[in-house]
Formats: C-alpha cells, sequence, structure tokens
C-alpha cells in the first residue's frame, strides 16, 4: 500500500487515508521507517474501535500492558482508558480559577524507571468540547538546535528523576495550578533514577535529551546552585514553540509518539467536561539509566495523576 503523508505544522507527520485493516508485512515496514523519521505520526478518521487501535499498534512494536492495572481494559488488557467519564481517576487542580482534570506537564514515560516504554499511542474515543489538547515536544530538534559550547557542557551528565506524586513538588516548568481535588490510583512505587542528559536513541542512533521537567530533580554530583542554572538554562532552550506540536483533537485520530526522543505534556480539561482515550504502549527495548538509593520513600506513596507517566 502506497502511504501519503503530510508534515505538520512544526515537528511529525500526519498519515494520509490509512486503511488500517489492509495493513500488511511491507506497509507496517514503511509505518515503522516513517515513525522513526518523523518521532509523532497522526493518523486522522480512524475511528474508535480497540481492535483498529490494537491492529495499528502492532505495526510500531511489542506492546506492553499499563503499570497501573485499574486504568487497563478488562476485556483488552493492553489498552488503558484514560477518562473523567464514571468518576474521577487522578487528582484535580484549579488553573486561573478553572478546576482542571488530566493536566501532566511536560514529561517522557516512565522517566523514573530504568525500562521506559518506547512509545505510545493515543485513540481519542470522546473528545472534550472545551481543553483537552495534548502536545509533544521534540528532543533530538531540540538538542541539535543548542549551541555547540552547551553541548559541551552536557556531554556525559547523569540527571536524577523522582517519580512526582504532587505538582507542587514538580521543580522544574512548573505550570502553576492548585491542588482541588485528589483520588488514589495505583501506581508501583518507583526509586529514584539517574539517566544520561544527552543519550543516543537507541534505534536511530541520535542524540537526544531526557529533560522531561515533570520528574526532574538535579544533575547528579554537581553543586546544588549551579545544577539549577544550568537545567533552567536548558529547559528555556529547549521548550520553544519550534519544537512543539499540539494537537487540536478529533473524535477518532491517533497519535503515535516516540518516548525516547518525545516529551509529552497533556493539557487536561474542566473536570466536568467529559473526555474518553484509549491507549497503548509499546514495550521498551533498551534500559536507560540506573536506579539510586531512595531518599524520598515517603513522597512516593501518592500518585501523581492517573494517566501514563
Ligand atoms: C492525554 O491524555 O492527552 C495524554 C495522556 C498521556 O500522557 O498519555
Amino acid at each position: 500500500m502506497a502511504i501519503r503523508t503530510n508534515a505538520l505544522p512544526t515537528i511529525g507527520r500526519e498519515v494520509l487515508d490509512l486503511d488500517v485493516a489492509a495493513i500488511d508485512e511491507a506497509t507496517a515496514r514503511d509505518l515503522m521507517g516513517l515513525w522513526r523519521e518523523a518521532g509523532v505520526l497522526l493518523f486522522r478518521g480512524v475511528g474508535t474501535s480497540p481492535e483498529t487501535l490494537l491492529k495499528l499498534s502492532r505495526c510500531f512494536g511489542e506492546l506492553e500492558p499499563h503499570p497501573i492495572e485499574s486504568i487497563r481494559m478488562q476485556e483488552y488488557p493492553e489498552l488503558i482508558c484514560l477518562t473523567n467519564k464514571g468518576g474521577l481517576r487522578g487528582p484535580v487542580y484549579a488553573f486561573d480559577g478553572v478546576p482542571t482534570y488530566g493536566r501532566i506537564p511536560w514529561h517522557t514515560d516512565l522517566a523514573f524507571s530504568e525500562m521506559p516504554n518506547a512509545g505510545a499511542l493515543l485513540n481519542m474515543v470522546e473528545k472534550a468540547s472545551v481543553g483537552g489538547q495534548t502536545a509533544w515536544l521534540d528532543t533530538e530538534r531540540a538538542y541539535e538546535a543548542l549551541d555547540s559550547g552547551l553541548k559541551q557542557r552536557i556531554e556525559g551528565l547523569e540527571v536524577r528523576f523522582e517519580f512526582c506524586t504532587d505538582l507542587s513538588k514538580m521543580k522544574y516548568h512548573n505550570p502553576g495550578g492548585v491542588r482541588v481535588g485528589a483520588s488514589a490510583t495505583g501506581f508501583p512505587d518507583y526509586p529514584p533514577l539517574a539517566r544520561p542528559l544527552v543519550w543516543k536513541h537507541p534505534a536511530t542512533g541520535r542524540s537526544i535529551l531526557n529533560l522531561g521537567p515533570l520528574n526532574l530533580q538535579k544533575i547528579v554530583g554537581m553543586e546544588e546552585a549551579e545544577s539549577d542554572a544550568l537545567i533552567r538554562t536548558l529547559i528555556d532552550a529547549v521548550i520553544q514553540p519550534q519544537f512543539i506540536y499540539e494537537h487540536a483533537w478529533q473524535q477518532g485520530d491517533i497519535i503515535l509518539w516516540d518516548n525516547y526522543r518525545m516529551m509529552h505534556s497533556a493539557m487536561g480539561h474542566p473536570v466536568d467536561v467529559i473526555r474518553v482515550v484509549h491507549r497503548t504502549t509499546l514495550r521498551g527495548v533498551a534500559k536507560v539509566g540506573r536506579t539510586l538509593p531512595s531518599e524520598m520513600a515517603a513522597d512516593m506513596a501518592q500518585p501523581f495523576a492517573a494517566a501514563s507517566m
């Protein structure tokens, strides 16, 4: 099957008119190559059937069940349902006075795990009538654009990530927000982790960044003030509109992303507005980082949100 694509405005590509039922081995290989090149792929008008999402997802690797069992779909254990329909499964924060559900600032999934997932696919089943956008940021492009002095300065450094349980504890690029409600979810505990700040993508070999601010704590072994200043400089250089694609969802859209290369962020939506998303997760193929001795065990008992961190 010939695949036609269009570039999205900033990063990523849209795959046009794909007939998922007709995907054969050769098409799956082509899609895989496109994903590697683009980092983010948008498929519009694909529908909302779990079988379609599963078939498309399997073109990009093996699927893995999500660590939070309670959000797995019973009939489809490789799918999770992210929604506020039928009750809240994560905290509510007020932004500008609006109680908001599903807000997850910039992160890579499982940044606090030695075996992060390779990618994921979101399928919009019921779009929010207000808000609910998702955004992706290409750290490969952002790294390329850093000046050579900064590249040299960060080469070989490690960053410490911790499972962030509460937005008020987020140290960098905190979007604000006042916690106005909470409900427990079921994330396992994760000890702190050191990851290379710059590393080579396991499939493409290109340099990418581990910099998801949601879980970022400090540069390992660097004095606090220096680490803080360097992280702020980097975040200012990286979180820039030219590296970001923000998607305004339509029902039936699917977006696939490369979780090694891309950070993503969910904008959230008013808590009384319904949104339903299905998601699959692509099993990790590379170990990234090393576990550090735990100093914050007490803080890790309450997860931040019932989503896909
Ligand atoms: C979203 O709900 O838009 C994204 C959730 C995620 O981080 O997977």
